[in-house]
C-alpha cells in the first residue's frame, strides 16, 4: 500500500490552493474590480454590495480570502486595497482572461473533449469576448512596438486580420488624422467589442469594422481592401495555421503580399511555441498554453518556422522588434528585395 507523505497532500493542496485563488482573482477581474485597485481606487465592500444590491456578507469572504492569499489588505473594516504583491501582478492580470476565463469552458469540460463525447468548435467554444478583453490589458505594452513600426513605415491605411477589441486599430489612428484603419473579425462578439471602440475614440468614418474571414482576403469588401499599405496580424495567425493547414497560411500570407505590394509592410505578432521539449518545463507559461492551444483548433509554431513560411510567401524578414509580452515576438516583413 502507498505510504501517506505530508509531501503528497501539500502537493495537491497547493494545486487547490491555485485553483481557488485564480478563481477568486478572475471574479473580481470580471467585475472590474481587479482593474480599479490597479489604478489605486480602494474597494468598498459596502458599496460593491449596494451596486449589486446584495448584502455586503456575499461579497466580504471573496476579499478576505484575498488577503489571506497575500493579493488584498485591509485599509480600515470593509475597505480593501492591493498589497505590494497584488500590485506587482497588475501588468498580468489579463492573463487571468487570457489563460484561464477564455478557456473555461474548454477546461471544465476537457474530459469530455479528450474522450470525444464533445467537438470544440460544435458543443463548446472559448469565451472570445473574454480573451479580446484580456488580450486588450495586455496589449498595452505591446502597442507601442507596433506603433513604432507602422509610424516607421509611413503608412496610411492599416488592415488588421483578427482585429479583436480593435484597441490597436485605434491607437494607429490616433498617429494622424490622414491614418485609416480596417479590422476584421469573424466572430461577431469581439466585433460588437471593437464597434465600442470606434464609437469611444470617435473613429467613425476613418476605422471600419469588417465581420469574416480574415483567411480569405478576397471575399472582403473591395473598400476594405483598396489602398492598403501595411498589414498586421496580432495573435491570429496561429489559428489560421490549424483552421487552414501550412499551405492555406502561406497562400494568405501570399495574399497580403501581393495586397499591400511593393514598398507595404506585414507586421506579425505571434507567441512562439517550440519543438524542443527539453526546454519546455523551464518556459514560463508555454506548456499551459500548447495545452489550451491542443483542444481549441490552433497550432502553434517556432518562430523559425513564421519566418520560413513569410519567406515562402516572397516576403523578407525587416526586423524583429521587441515585445514585453511571455514568448512573444514581432516580425517585420516587406514583399522581396524591398527593404
Ligand atoms: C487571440 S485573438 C487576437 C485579437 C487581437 N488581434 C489582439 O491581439 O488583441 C484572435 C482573434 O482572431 C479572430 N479570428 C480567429 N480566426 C479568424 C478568422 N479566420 N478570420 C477572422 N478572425 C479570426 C478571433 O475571433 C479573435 O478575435
Amino acid at each position: 500500500m502507498t505510504s501517506l507523505t505530508i509531501a503528497g497532500q501539500e502537493d495537491i493542496f497547493r494545486l487547490a490552493r491555485g485553483y481557488y485563488t485564480a478563481k477568486a482573482l478572475l471574479a473580481l477581474w470580471r467585475m472590474g474590480l481587479l482593474e480599479q485597485a490597479a489604478n489605486g481606487k480602494e474597494l468598498d465592500v459596502k458599496a460593491i454590495a449596494a451596486e449589486h444590491g446584495v448584502e455586503p456578507e456575499r461579497v466580504r469572504p471573496l476579499l478576505d480570502y484575498l488577503i489571506v492569499r497575500g493579493y488584498l489588505e485591509r485599509v480600515v473594516p470593509d475597505v480593501y486595497r492591493l498589497t505590494a504583491r497584488g500590485v506587482d501582478a497588475s501588468p498580468y492580470f489579463g492573463y487571468l482572461s487570457t489563460m484561464i476565463g477564455a478557456y473555461e469552458p474548454v477546461f471544465s469540460r476537457i474530459e469530455d473533449l479528450v474522450t470525444g463525447k464533445l467537438v470544440y468548435g460544435k458543443d463548446v467554444v472559448r469565451s472570445h469576448e473574454e480573451m479580446t478583453r484580456g488580450l486588450s490589458a495586455l496589449e498595452d505594452r505591446l502597442l507601442g512596438t507596433v506603433t513604432d513600426v507602422v509610424r516607421e513605415a509611413g503608412a496610411r491605411k492599416v488592415l488588421d486580420l483578427g482585429c479583436g477589441s480593435a484597441r490597436m486599430l485605434a491607437r494607429l489612428c490616433a498617429l494622424s488624422g490622414q491614418m485609416q484603419g480596417v479590422g476584421v473579425d469573424r466572430d461577431p462578439n469581439s466585433c460588437a467589442v471593437a464597434r465600442e471602440t470606434v464609437q469611444r475614440e470617435g473613429l467613425e468614418g476613418r476605422l471600419t469594422i469588417v465581420q469574416g474571414d480574415a483567411g480569405d482576403l478576397a471575399a472582403l469588401p473591395h473598400t476594405a481592401r483598396v489602398g492598403v499599405d501595411l498589414v498586421t496580424v496580432m495573435f491570429l495567425l496561429h489559428e489560421i495555421l490549424r483552421q487552414r493547414g501550412r499551405d492555406g497560411t502561406v497562400e494568405l500570407l501570399r495574399g497580403i503580399a501581393s495586397l499591400v505590394g511593393e514598398g507595404g509592410r506585414l507586421v506579425i505578432v505571434e507567441v512562439s511555441g517550440t519543438s524542443d521539449h527539453r526546454y519546455r518545463e523551464d518556459l514560463l507559461f508555454v506548456p499551459e498554453y500548447e495545452l489550451l492551444h491542443e483542444y481549441t483548433n490552433q497550432r502553434l509554431a517556432p518562430r523559425s518556422e513564421w519566418e520560413a513560411m513569410v519567406s515562402e510567401a516572397g516576403m523578407k524578414v525587416l526586423q524583429f522588434a521587441p515585445v514585453d509580452m511571455c514568448q512573444a515576438f514581432c516580425m517585420v516583413a516587406a514583399v522581396g528585395g524591398c527593404a
